[in-house]
């Protein structure tokens, strides 16, 4: 008895999680994909970087860049879930937040163009505060 209970039970958990995968939206896709480099970035600067692995901070930049100028024109889920006018208005406010991360972004790669591992360490903070605001705006709370 006991073991058919684990096996439901398995095949629940499995079909839930099934269920949750299939329901990701492509924007969460493309955020997803691209924290990995976000943290690799992040914890070089905060940790102290290594100007040898400065090569590979740049293509993790580019990477990110790529999925946010892609993730600036999606909609956020939290948006289709509004009326059109509060819609529209969460998708304008919603872009231009898109656009300061994308400006502080930038100023990352600039700054370690520069060797300057200083100054890209203030800037990754304007991202990881424009990453906050975003969140905090537009991300649905946890289901
Ligand atoms: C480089 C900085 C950022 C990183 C690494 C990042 C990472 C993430 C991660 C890991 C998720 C959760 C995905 C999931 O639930 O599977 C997420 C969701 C989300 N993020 Fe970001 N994020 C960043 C910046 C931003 C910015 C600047 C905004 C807004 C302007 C934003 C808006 C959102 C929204 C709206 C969602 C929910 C997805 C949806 O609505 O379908 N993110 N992000």
């Amino acid at each position: 008895m006991n073991k058919l209970k684990t096996l439901c039970f398995i095949f629940l958990s499995s079909l839930v999680m099934g269920i949750g995968a299939y329901a990701d939206s492509e924007l969460e896709e493309i955020m997803d994909g691209m924290n990995d480099d976000y943290k690799l970035v992040g914890k070089a600067l905060i940790k102290g970087a290594n100007p040898a692995d400065k090569q590979d901070y740049l293509a993790a930049l580019q990477r990110i860049q790529e999925a946010m100028l892609k993730s600036k024109l999606m909609v956020p889920t939290l948006a289709s879930t509004l009326g059109q006018e509060e819609k529209d208005k969460m998708v304008n406010d919603y872009r231009l937040e898109m656009i300061q991360a994308i400006i502080a972004l930038l100023q990352v790669e600039t700054d370690i163009l520069k060797d300057d591992y200083i100054a890209a360490k203030a800037s990754f903070g304007a991202l990881k505060e424009s990453k906050k605001r975003g969140h905090d705006a537009y991300q649905e709370e946890d289901e």
